[in-house]
Parts: structure tokens; C-alpha cells; sequence
């Protein structure tokens, strides 16, 4: 390990407690001030890592910076007790002091705390030692701090705050165990979410199918659309002529105040996304005519068992019913979210006979239950020409070389798209249950509160949404199905969710149960996460468990800005054609 050459003590150890966000119980974080010497020269932002000395021999705590005070001797005890003109005196001088450069009045109080790492000789392990008060602290240098935070040969993804070294992350492992990107309207979600993907899109062979409703990620990834094989869905109606539609897209899209300047090369650019059919209509059958699975079924089932309306003499028929049925799938080996079908119809006839031999009324909810099945299950699904959820669902677990990597669901209606992301994400999975490929597809939900919000109702759908989200966060890996949800305010999420969820992007959250809980679910002192309040928009805090990096450290950095990104690529096409495959 390489230091900087300035050397720092161990003064103090405090121990902060306090009850957790929910206040069930409480948490614990040790917070370590050191002392450094005052320079002008002192190169110390917050992130930075420290090692210390501790118990054990040749054996090092590494803590991370979450804070740094410059303090004067002479102002220690200078409170409101001192007269004026004595006060105003002190000040003077101290404030010149400073610009005098250092002296051994005055020195930096740096506050840190452990990130459960040490370091020995033969390099950094998870771990835990007490540190020796008044012990010499020291400064890793860039070199040793990218070796212990950088990915080796990782995709880039932004600039370390304060240490200017290129931030590299391992992303396809970051994609395995699902990513959150949480902050204040305006601080850049949707900014670094659209350079995420453009790096997945070009650093993976993933997939990517977003789910946008501010219909932003149209003109954000725009030069992604042309580059790969992609589809835009939409469940608005476009005329038929490119030029016609390409006016209507730019009038119902924002175009973002950087590229106003470039609106009529965006314009012909979706102009030939028309053309090459890039941009289709996605057919939504109307609301609550969804499908019926076996496991659905099974449900209506048990209804009518539990139902205090149903006639007593009918209920052993039911649950006959349910036995055969269960008797059924497990010999046929039918999964429970396959499609309901016409092989369940002897069982229907056979309950229907014993319904009859019972003498039961022909009037009977039984009976009525049987022939609505019946006719449910016997009629032929209309194979339409339409684009509908199904065949997007095929589009997007297709393996070919050439077929589309980036999806956009533009989605205008909240309800309704409730329903496709449910709908989509169950189709996908159960696809995928049964053909099974190890090709990798990420689902992207901006304004994830929607669709996951923690108090679900049936009646706005949003119970179908988050189920299925749901389960996709805590299934979809062994399928190599994978998710990046965004949102403003972590409190308005389904919990159950975010601890799904290893890698974090955090910009400036202004509720402090928001920050708690990262806190809590990372064991990162709050401390640290405060200073993501003087986060600028583009600055973000990575924090990852087993995910990202090589080691859980939260790290500080600036991430690119994605219209620079976008705009390079336009001005780059002068000649007004973009061309396809560029880098
Ligand atoms: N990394 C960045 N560098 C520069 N500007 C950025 C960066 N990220 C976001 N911005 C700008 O900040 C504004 C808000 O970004 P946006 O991604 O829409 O935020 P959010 O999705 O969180 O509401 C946009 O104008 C965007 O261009
Ligand atoms: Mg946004």
C-alpha cells in the first residue's frame, strides 16, 4: 500500500447510536476523529480512504473520510463568554493565520469511520480490529486507492470526486444483483440511467427493455436506437407517412434544452426510425381481459370453497374439482402460470356428471361455473396481427445475432401500464422458465414508485405491477433476468424490494428516513450519506454490496453527462445520415 506523504493521529472514538428509520430497533456506527496537520497543499476531499494502525501487528483499519474541519487552537474555547473586542481580535489573527500556511496552532479535524476492511501484507480482507488511539494515520495514494475501489479492467463509468481517476465498475455483475438509482427530482436519474445502459448496451451483451412514462429515453439513447437492432413501442396511433409521424413524435417528446439546437437532425434521425420500422404500435387488449393460468384458476377454485355463499352441497364438488386438477398438472408436469386450456375439459365433464348423479338444481353456481369455463376455454383466441404483449415478450427472449437488443415502452396511461409492465415481466419469466438461455435481460423502471409503490391497491393495478416486479427482483437472476428501478423517495417504495437490490446510486436525497435507510440496508455511517446533500446534479455516491466493485466501498464520483454523450455523436454526423455503428 502507497501514501501520501502527510501523516495524521488517531485522537478520538465515538460511538453513535440511534433508533432505526422504521423504529423498531436501533443501529450502531463508530465514528474516528483524526487529526492532520493544516496545509494549503493538503490534498483531502471526502471519500478519500485512510489505514490506520491497530492491535494486531502489520495490521491496518481502513476508514473512509465523511467529513473534514479545520480547527485553530486560539477558537477552541472562544465562545459568546469573551468580550466583543477580544473576540473580534482573535478572529482577526486566526483568519490571517490561515493564509500564512500552517502552523501547529491550527490543524484539520477529519472524521472517518471503519467500512469493515483491513489491510495487511498480503493485501485487503473483510475484517475488523480496534485501532490504537494517538497511532499515525495516513492517506492512501490514487494508485493504492484505485487498486482497492476500481474494477480491474471494468467498464467506465465517471470520474472519482476528488481523486480525478477514472471510475471503473464491474456492470455485468452489477446487472446480476439488480441496481437502484434513488434521488431528488432533477438531480439526474434519468442522465445517468440512459449512460448506464449505453454502457450495458455496449460493454454487455445484455438486453435492455425500458419502461418509460416521461417519454424521455426515445431522444436520451436516441443514437443507441440507431445503432442497434431496437424497437420503440407505443400505444399512440402514428400516420402513415415517416416525415408526418417524425413531426407528431417531436411534438409529444421533450427535447431537452442542450439539444435544442440540433432539433431538425433529431427530427430526420426519427424520421428514419419510421422508416426502417423501428417505431410500432403496441396492441393492449382492453382492461381486465387478461388471460386465465392454471394458477389463477386454481384461485377461482378455492374462492368458491371459501365463499359463505356457496350452496353446502356443492362445496365437496368443488374441492373434488381442485383435487383432480392438482392430480392433473402434476402428472402432466403443467406449470401454475401456464395458460389455462382446453385439456382441463374432461375434468369439468366428469364434475359436471357428478353434479348431476348428486341432484343438484341445473340452476346451481356449480353448473354456471362449468359452462362459463367452458365456453372460457373453448374459444380460440383471435390471432391478431397486432404487436401485442406476447410477441414483444418473444422479440425480447429471442437469441439471434441480429435481433433487437434495446426495447422503449413508451406508456402514457399509468394504469394501463401497470398492466403491461405486469403483464410483460410474467410473460418474460414464464417464457423463460421454460426455455431456458443465459443471455442477459435488464428491465429498467424510471419512476419505479409507480409501479412498486409501498402501499399497493388492486383497484389502480399497481398490485398486479409490483407482484410482478417483485417477483422478478427476487427470481429473475436464476433466469438472468435483471432490473434497475429509479426513484425520487425510497420511502415510497415497497421495501421489500430494496433489499433486493446490491448496488446503489445515491445523489441527494432531502428526507432523512431516506438516508437512514441506506444507512441501515449498507451499514454505512450516516455521516457519509449526509454529504450526498451537497451533491450537484451528475455527482453520485456508489454504494455496492458484492456487487459493482471488488470491495464494498462507497465511493464518490461524477458521472458523465449523457446529452454530451448524445450531442458528440450528432455533431460527429454532419452529413446528416448517422451512421450506424458508431462508437
Ligand atoms: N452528469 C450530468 N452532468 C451534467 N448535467 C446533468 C447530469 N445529469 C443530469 N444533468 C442535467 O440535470 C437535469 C435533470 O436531469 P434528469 O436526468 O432529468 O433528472 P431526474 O431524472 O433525476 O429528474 C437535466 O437538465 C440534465 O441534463
Ligand atoms: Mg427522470
Amino acid at each position: 500500500m502507497e501514501y501520501e506523504p502527510v501523516v495524521g493521529r488517531l485522537r478520538e472514538v465515538r460511538v453513535i447510536t440511534r433508533p432505526t428509520a422504521d423504529g423498531r430497533s436501533s443501529v450502531t456506527f463508530r465514528n474516528f476523529v483524526v487529526e492532520m496537520p493544516y496545509s494549503k497543499e493538503l490534498n483531502l476531499e471526502i471519500g478519500a480512504l485512510l489505514a490506520v494502525e491497530t492491535i494486531r501487528e502489520d495490521t491496518y483499519l481502513i476508514l473512509e473520510v465523511a467529513d473534514y474541519v479545520p480547527v485553530h487552537f486560539g477558537m477552541i474555547n472562544l465562545d459568546g463568554s469573551i468580550p466583543k473586542e477580544i473576540r473580534d481580535q482573535v478572529m482577526e489573527e486566526v483568519s490571517k493565520s490561515w493564509h500564512n500556511g500552517g502552523n501547529s496552532e491550527m490543524w484539520i479535524d477529519v472524521f472517518a469511520y471503519p467500512i469493515g476492511y483491513i489491510a495487511t501484507q498480503n493485501g485487503f480482507r473483510k475484517g475488523y480490529y480496534p485501532p490504537l488511539p494517538g497511532s499515525p494515520v495516513r492517506i492512501l495514494n490514487k494508485e493504492s486507492f484505485k487498486e482497492f475501489v476500481c474494477a480491474k479492467n471494468g467498464t467506465d463509468i465517471g470520474t472519482v470526486l476528488g481523486q480525478g481517476i477514472p471510475l471503473t465498475v464491474n456492470l455485468p455483475k452489477a446487472m446480476v444483483y439488480h441496481i437502484g438509482v434513488f434521488a431528488f427530482t432533477g438531480s439526474g436519474k434519468s442522465n445517468l440511467t440512459s449512460a448506464l445502459i449505453r454502457r450495458i448496451l455496449n460493454y454487455t451483451d445484455a438486453k435492455v427493455v425500458i419502461f418509460d412514462i416521461s417519454m424521455e429515453y426515445s431522444i436520451l439513447l436516441l443514437d443507441q436506437l440507431l445503432k442497434h437492432n431496437s424497437e420503440i413501442l407505443t400505444t399512440e396511433r402514428y400516420p402513415s407517412n415517416p416525415s408526418d409521424s417524425s413531426r407528431k413524435f417531436m411534438r409529444t417528446h421533450v427535447i431537452p434544452e442542450e439539444l435544442e439546437n440540433y432539433r431538425e437532425r433529431i427530427r430526420r434521425t426519427i424520421e428514419s426510425l419510421f422508416m426502417e420500422g423501428k417505431i410500432r404500435t403496441l396492441y393492449v387488449p382492453p382492461q381486465g381481459s387478461m388471460s386465465l393460468t392454471y394458477d389463477s384458476f386454481l384461485k377461482l377454485i378455492k374462492d368458491q370453497i371459501d365463499d359463505k355463499y356457496t350452496a353446502f352441497a356443492q362445496k365437496p364438488l368443488f374441492s373434488l374439482m381442485l383435487r383432480k386438477l392438482d392430480e392433473m398438472m402434476r402428472v402432466n408436469k403443467i406449470p401454475k402460470d401456464a395458460p389455462l386450456d382446453d385439456s382441463i375439459l374432461p375434468i369439468l365433464d366428469e364434475i359436471e356428471n357428478e353434479g348431476r348423479s348428486a341432484g343438484l338444481k341445473d340452476n346451481s353456481t356449480i353448473f354456471a361455473f362449468i359452462s362459463s369455463l367452458r365456453s372460457y376455454v373453448s374459444t380460440d383466441q383471435v390471432q391478431s396481427d397486432e404487436y401485442d404483449i406476447e410477441k414483444l415478450a418473444i422479440d425480447i427472449l429471442n437469441r439471434d445475432k441480429d435481433s433487437p437488443r434495446l426495447f422503449v415502452l413508451e406508456l402514457q396511461n399509468l394504469e394501463e401500464s401497470r398492466e403491461i409492465v405486469a403483464s410483460l415481466v410474467e410473460e418474460v419469466m414464464a417464457r423463460r422458465k421454460r426455455s431456458f438461455s443465459t443471455s442477459p435481460i435488464l428491465f429498467v423502471l424510471d419512476e419505479a414508485q409507480e409501479f412498486i409503490p409501498f402501499d399497493t391497491r388492486q383497484r389502480d393495478k399497481s398490485e398486479l405491477s409490483s407482484s410482478a416486479v417483485e417477483k422478478l427482483l427476487r427470481h429473475g437472476r436464476k433466469y438472468h433476468l435483471h432490473a434497475l428501478i429509479s426513484t425520487q423517495r425510497l420511502a415510497y417504495l415497497n421495501t421489500n424490494v430494496l433489499q433486493q437490490l446490491h448496488t446503489y446510486f445515491i445523489s441527494v436525497l432531502p428526507r432523512p428516513y431516506d438516508r437512514q435507510l441506506v444507512s441501515e440496508t449498507f451499514g454505512i455511517s450516516d455521516a457519509l450519506l449526509d454529504r450526498t446533500l451537497d451533491l450537484e446534479v451528475g455527482q453520485w455516491l456508489l454504494v455496492s454490496f458484492k456487487a459493482s466493485l471488488p470491495h464494498d466501498v462507497p465511493v464518490f464520483f461524477n458521472a458523465p453527462n449523457n446529452l454530451d454523450e448524445i450531442r458528440k455523436i450528432l455533431e460527429e454526423d454532419r452529413s446528416g445520415n448517422l451512421i450506424n455503428g458508431n462508437k
